[in-house]
């Protein structure tokens, strides 16, 4: 007597956790991946008292594909240019694989060099060794290009002194390490000769901290992480590509320097799960 009643139950049951499933599906991939936050922090690296704070925009992971369109890395671009950054600095993984979009791309990042000095470095899937094995380019030259046209200047294994307010700074960006194009020592040769300056390093992946750990630097700008991309209770991030897992998103006190990860703003594969994409915001006092 009672088995339509069950039926009819199981039915409702499976129903729900089609409909839960679905949700959730429809979240992970068109919800989260779209939602951008403003990732914000106050770094203290005066060796002097009296500076004037300034603000730093760290944009990173943008990876340009079938996933993450232009679009939404121009309404990531604005939301990071609403917040009024004297620097603004990107940390690689500008695109996934191949990209013909070059135009639409230098248009996309033309607005940050107009706003404000703007620097970069590369990352694992901007071209080269790394890259070409997944089917992307084979050497950096289409990204390289993008940057150029777009008034932005590369450190490549290079580093650059730039006046800020009243802050004498050293950025020292960094060749991808996944890529093998990391030369520390050809990237800080110039940086004794700006003795006093406060030393900002680019280097889109985290794990490269040990390597210029006996170089002289007070703050570590990465990307690469997506903050771990899907972050499930209990379990973390299964699939951060990183050895240590510790350092996926935020910032950190690393051997009396700071390290600064940002969740980036795209993903790979569409999706996203309590991890929201950032544009980063450093105020540096
Ligand atoms: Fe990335």
């Amino acid at each position: 007597m009672n088995r339509p009643k069950t039926k009819f139950s199981r039915r409702k049951f499976l129903a729900t956790i089609g409909l839960a499933g679905l949700g959730g599906a429809t979240y992970v991939r068109w919800v989260e991946p779209h939602w951008l936050d403003v990732g914000r922090h106050k770094i203290h690296l005066s060796k002097s008292d009296g500076k004037t704070p300034f603000k730093v925009l760290q944009l990173s992971d943008f990876h340009a594909s079938p996933v993450v369109s232009i679009n939404f890395i121009k309404e990531s671009i604005r939301l990071g240019l609403n917040q009024q950054p004297d620097l603004i600095l990107l940390t690689g993984d500008f695109i996934t694989h191949k990209f013909d979009q070059l135009e639409e791309y230098v248009e996309a990042l033309a607005p940050l060099a107009k706003a404000a000095p703007t620097y970069a470095c590369l990352g694992n899937h901007d071209g080269g060794l790394w890259a070409v094995r997944g089917g992307g380019y084979e050497d950096t030259e289409f990204i390289r290009s993008v940057l150029t046209k777009a008034k932005v200047t590369l450190l490549h294994n290079a580093s650059q002194p730039v006046q800020i307010r009243d802050w004498n700074l050293m950025l020292v960006g960094l060749g991808d390490s996944w890529a093998e194009e990391m030369q520390p020592e050809a990237a800080f040769a110039r940086a004794p000769s700006n003795p006093g300056a406060t030393t900002i390093v680019l280097s889109h992946n985290p794990d490269t901290k040990m390597g210029l750990k006996s170089y002289a630097w007070d703050l570590m700008l990465c990307g690469h992480t997506h903050g771990g991309q899907v972050c499930l209770p209990l379990i973390g991030a299964p699939f951060a590509p990183v050895r240590d897992k510790k350092l996926l998103g935020g910032l950190y006190r690393w051997n009396n320097r700071w390290i600064h990860v940002t969740r980036g703003l795209g993903n790979l594969h569409g999706v996203r799960f309590n991890c929201r994409p950032e544009v980063s915001l450093l105020t540096l006092v």
